[in-house]
């Protein structure tokens, strides 16, 4: 006889997908991404731990301008490109124990049919239409530029050298269209503005209803993000362009070579979302289920940053209600900062997943970033000071020494539990945490859920402490005081394995069990049974990253006197005011180009760490920078500066170390466009940037 199936017991409500954002194939995964995916992986552990059918589903972004540019600069095809971080990607996920049930590509071919449904119920329901436009052409290169590849001056505020997406200075939207003398950023030649034919999404029309979906409060959008939306809609949506001009990697539009005469693409921000679904649907052909069981009967929820929010809450919603799908539950978080600053490479606060691995272990960063997360929209500071005390006071001082304290005392010697203290009061205490802990991971309040787990982790230990086990081991009290205690730390490891999932294992694995799957309803006070030698749970940190400093100490100096050198016809000895940093004398070798007329007076940048040295017996103890054409010497001048104030490279700190004419000799500063550049920052005080001009480009300071 044909064994009948049985009935599915998952209600399809418990169908749940969990995403967070799908990365760009275009480039390593760094500690700012890494927020999410850790915030979403825990969220997504909890559901699974109480017994909830939830998916966690993932994918690379494949497509777009930037990844078919760059596969192009190192001469790959931009899928080949784009798959080699597809594995990369998924390796450092799985280094910092984030577990996807599912990482695909959006270069698949069920993103492909997907988008291209999506796009056929758009066009059929008149939500598509095609007008031409005004775009930017590089003759040079031969192709359409994206705004962020154009380069020109903001026609709001006159600042040079702005993409045409932004202005950095004024912070208005731009297109590339408007900007002043533009260039292309690839060649740097001028683009030309061209008329091309694209096609639009109705966005318009799609005001009411999103109004009405974030003005219900079922939809849990976050106060902050319901502020903007209504900010955007007030200020009216625009109809959307979803189609990109050739080269572009990226799924071609049906019928677009016949409709306009030339092919078009799918824009990466239409298929990139729908790669959500079709990752889901990847997954369930794989273990015989439906994607529609979760994306049309479950719950999606979508962990993104706040940079796409615009197109989480305006563009993906639109579509799928176009497409009748429910729409999902986001969650925004904010930013990550590293010392309270934007990570820098110069600064030496930039960390890729894999550097960071280097230094640290991945259960830190995790523990470090769920201590901070909660359902509000801010930024996290990674503080290298905090995140030290954080980990060795309390994650090894706490909850570590804890559990591996009373582990590794019943183990050697008793070498498992068989009684338990019935501490009525202890017990209740205990409880009222542990349903707090449920609460706090479902709201996604993980910064509350380590409270409470550290509140449990306190109790445990001012009760190991009272009951000084080690004064009277054999005693039958002291046994079941350590029994119960035993309880507590098997517990904590069910309730902290969404966010430390090793931890937990080595914890089980001390209480002599091997887990597939941990469960919530292992909590309790009744387990019983023999321990094994626990291994080391957590690792104290030892030492803090070095910030990367610019080498020189640069300050601007007023030079109050100019005479000769004594013993040398090109140098003149200098008297020069650092305020705080005081007064010192430079002999400087500008004779040749400047009168000392010209130099008195003036504030010009110095370097003052570089090694003391006499100069034909005369002692130099300040250097001053110039710029050398070959032809021209001209010092670098600071006139609207106060006298001893710094001078940086961009965001980079000067370093105050001394050092020799040699090291030196080695820095290359370069005169580019009037500023001086090093490792593409340009040099400023806190008032100006330092301008140079009359020198020619690519003149070398010294
Ligand atoms: O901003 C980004 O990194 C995009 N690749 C995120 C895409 S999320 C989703 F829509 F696919
Ligand atoms: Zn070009």
């Amino acid at each position: 006889m044909a064994a009948t199936k049985p009935p599915s017991i998952v209600k399809p409500r418990d169908n749940i997908v969990i995403t967070a954002a799908l990365p760009y194939a275009n480039g390593p995964i760094h500690i700012g991404h890494l927020l999410e995916y850790i915030q979403a992986d825990i969220y997504s552990r909890f559901l699974k731990l109480t017994g909830k059918n939830a998916l966690y589903i993932c994918a690379s972004d494949m497509h777009g301008t930037p990844i078919e540019v760059n596969a192009r600069k190192v001469g790959k095809e931009p899928e080949k490109f784009a798959l080699e971080f597809w594995k990369e990607h998924q390796v450092d996920f799985s280094n910092y124990l984030i577990k996807f049930d599912n990482y695909y590509q959006t270069h698949s071919s069920e993103n492909k049919e997907l988008a291209e449904y999506f796009y056929h119920t758009l066009k059929q329901k008149k939500l598509i239409y095609r007008k031409k436009v005004q775009v930017i052409y590089c003759p040079h290169c031969q192709r359409y530029l994206p705004d962020r590849y154009v380069k020109g001056t903001c026609p709001h505020c006159g600042a040079q050298d702005q993409y045409g997406d932004i202005c950095e200075k004024c912070n208005k939207a731009l297109k590339g269209t408007n900007l002043i003398s533009p260039s292309c950023s690839l060649c740097g030649n001028q683009p030309i503005q061209k008329e091309s034919e694209h096609y639009f999404f109705r966005l318009s029309t799609f005001s009411a209803p999103l109004k009405a979906w974030f003005n219900n409060p079922d939809s849990g959008i976050q106060p902050e993000v319901r502020n903007w939306l209504k900010e955007w809609i007030n200020k009216g949506l625009e109809d959307w362009c979803v189609s990109r001009d050739a080269p572009y990697f990226g799924f071609e539009i049906p019928d677009s070579k016949r409709e306009t005469g030339e092919k078009k693409y799918f824009y990466v921000w239409l298929d990139a979302p729908i790669g959500y679904i079709s990752s889901t649907q990847n997954y369930c052909a794989a273990h015989k289920l439906k994607w529609e069981d979760y994306w049309r009967k479950g719950q999606v929820y979508h962990f993104i940053g706040k940079d796409i929010a615009y197109f989480h809450f305006l563009f993906w919603p639109a579509m799928l209600m176009a497409v009748e799908i429910p729409l999902p539950k986001l969650t925004v978080h904010g930013f990550i900062t590293v010392n309270g600053g934007k990570m820098s490479k110069s600064r030496g606060t930039f960390f890729t997943a894999k550097d960071f691995l280097k230094l640290y272990s991945p259960e830190a960063l995790r523990f470090y970033y769920a201590a901070h997360l909660d359902r509000k929209l801010i930024d996290v500071d990674l503080n290298f000071e905090d995140f030290k005390s954080a980990i060795n006071t309390v994650l090894v001082g706490n909850l570590g020494n804890f559990c591996y304290r009373v582990l590794t005392f019943a183990e050697k010697n008793y070498g498992g539990v068989k009684e338990i203290a019935a501490e009525k009061g202890i017990i209740l205490e205990m409880k009222t945490q542990i349903k707090e802990i449920n609460k706090n991971y479902s709201e996604m309040d993980f910064k509350s859920a380590v409270k409470n787990i550290l509140n449990l982790s306190d109790i445990g230990n001012a009760y190991f402490q009272k009951s000084e086990p080690w004064k009277s081991k054999d005693d039958k009290n002291t046994k079941a005081a350590v029994g119960l205690c035993i309880n507590i730390a098997r517990d904590l490891a069910v309730m902290v394995s969404p966010i430390l999932p090793k931890f937990s294992v080595e914890v089980f694995a001390a209480c002599g069990e091997k887990k597939e799957k941990i469960s919530w309803k292992e909590v309790g006070f009744t387990w019983k049974g023999r321990l094994s030698p626990v291994r080391i749970l957590v690792e104290k940190i030892e030492k803090l990253p070095l910030a990367v400093k610019f080498p020189l100490h640069m300050v601007v100096g007023k030079i109050t006197g100019v005479k000769n050198h004594p013993h040398a016809d090109s140098l003149y000895l200098m008297k020069v005011d650092f305020g705080t940093w005081g007064k010192r004398q430079a002999v400087a070798g500008l004779k040749k180009y400047l009168s000392p007329e010209q130099l008195l007076n003036k504030k010009a940048i110095f370097v003052i760490n570089l090694k003391p040295a006499k100069l034909r017996g005369e002692m130099s103890e300040a250097m001053v920078l110039a710029a050398d054409d070959k032809v021209k010497v001209v010092p670098l001048l600071a006139e609207k500066s106060a006298v001893g104030e710094e001078v940086c490279f961009g965001d980079m700190d000067n370093s105050t170390q001394e050092i020799t004419f040699e090291e030196f000799q080695k820095l290359r500063m370069d005169v580019l466009k009037g500023r001086v550049i090093y490792q593409e920052k340009k040099l400023k005080s806190k008032v100006e940037e330092i301008l140079i001009p009359n020198v020619k480009e690519g003149a070398q300071v010294r």
